[in-house]
């Protein structure tokens, strides 16, 4: 089978492409390169280039006859994209526009999109499944539930069939030791901690410790990423296998606190981190954890690294190389 990958030279990305080459797939990779990395890349094909060139992806489809599409070329980072939002609805909304129109221009069915559980803004309820409401509250969280809508409008016209699979937190590394998180600048707590522990980094601040958990510090559910490809796999076999599109929350339904997160950091690498307590980071909610069970149910997914420190200790060995 042939797989375009957009947006395969990065963190999530790249996993996707070793996993799909290994069970047999044809991998195309397009990315423009601004968050990734070309060593990254463990395909032989690779296209630099701009998703929102009209004229390349006509030339990409036009040449080969993708099987589906996977789609990781998102900027990520919230802050930002309250600060500019013009660059979160041009890349993260337009731009899945062009190579959607692509695909239906060159009639290419399967789809797979990654989006987030920044859709659903402040939770109402807690663990969140599919149908809790969708209230993003910032650019980046809204752009991902407009592209989510225009995916079930382009699958009632035009027959495009989408799996919409909404990241929880996205972490640790390639089991194998070989990929793992580069983003530039650093955002996430689990690789910012570590390097506090290796000392690429004086410290870590906690960005608030008054929240309403048990600790004081916020909760996530921390899915690693190996799993979330898995995940991404048997969409795709099911997109082939006409069982559909459909929107699946990813993680593993346990949450962590930020400050069990350092706990195990500490256990796992044998390293003093320096914590520092800082302001609440405007945004966060306080407890963010998936209810999963439709993709375990309806997928087939079991997540392989629930254990924390499973995932820290391969985002470590990451860290170290
Ligand atoms: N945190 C710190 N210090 C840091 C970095 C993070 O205390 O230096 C805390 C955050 O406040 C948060 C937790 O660690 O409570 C996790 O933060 P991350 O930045 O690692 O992840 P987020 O939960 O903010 O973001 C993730 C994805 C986003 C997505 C969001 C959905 O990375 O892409 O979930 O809410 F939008």
């Amino acid at each position: 089978m042939q797989v375009l990958i957009v947006g395969g030279a990065g963190y999530i990305g790249s996993h996707m492409v070793k996993l799909l080459c290994r069970r047999g797939c044809e991998v195309t990779v397009l990315d423009d390169l601004s968050a990734g990395y070309r060593d990254a890349v463990l395909a032989e094909r690779f296209v630099l280039g701009d998703l929102g060139d009209l004229s390349l992806l006509d030339k990409i489809f036009g040449a080969n006859h993708f099987d589906g599409v996977m789609h990781f070329a998102s900027h990520i980072q919230v802050g930002e994209s309250v600060r500019d939002p013009a660059k979160y609805y041009r890349n993260n909304v337009f731009k899945t526009q062009c190579l959607l129109d692509a695909m239906v221009a060159h009639k290419v069915n399967h789809f797979i999109f990654s989006s987030t559980a920044a859709i659903f803004g402040e939770p109402v309820r807690v663990p969140i499944d599919e149908e809790h409401p969708k209230n993003p509250i910032n650019p980046y969280g809204r752009g991902k539930w407009m592209v989510e809508q225009m995916l079930e409008d382009y699958e009632v016209a035009y027959g495009l069939q989408a799996v919409r699979l909404r990241y929880f937190n996205a972490a640790g590394a390639d089991p194998e030791g070989e990929l793992g998180e580069r983003h530039e600048p650093e955002t996430h707590l689990i690789p910012l901690v570590l390097q506090a522990a290796s000392g690429r980094r004086p410290h870590i601040t906690v960005f608030g410790a008054d929240y309403d958990t048990p600790d004081g510090t916020c909760i996530r559910d921390y899915i690693h990423v190996a799993d979330l490809c898995e995940a991404h796999w048997l969409a795709l076999q099911r997109l082939w296998q006409g069982g559909g599109g459909g929107a699946f929350n990813l993680g593993n339904g346990n949450g962590f606190s930020v400050q069990e997160v350092i706990d195990v950091a500490r256990t796992v690498t044998g390293r003093e981190i320096v914590v520092m307590r800082g302001e609440r980071r405007p945004g966060d909610p306080a407890r963010l954890v998936a209810d999963s069970r439709r993709a375990r149910t309806e997928l087939g997914w079991t997540p392989q690294y629930a254990d924390l420190a499973t995932l820290v200790d391969h985002a470590w060995r990451w860290e170290t190389r």
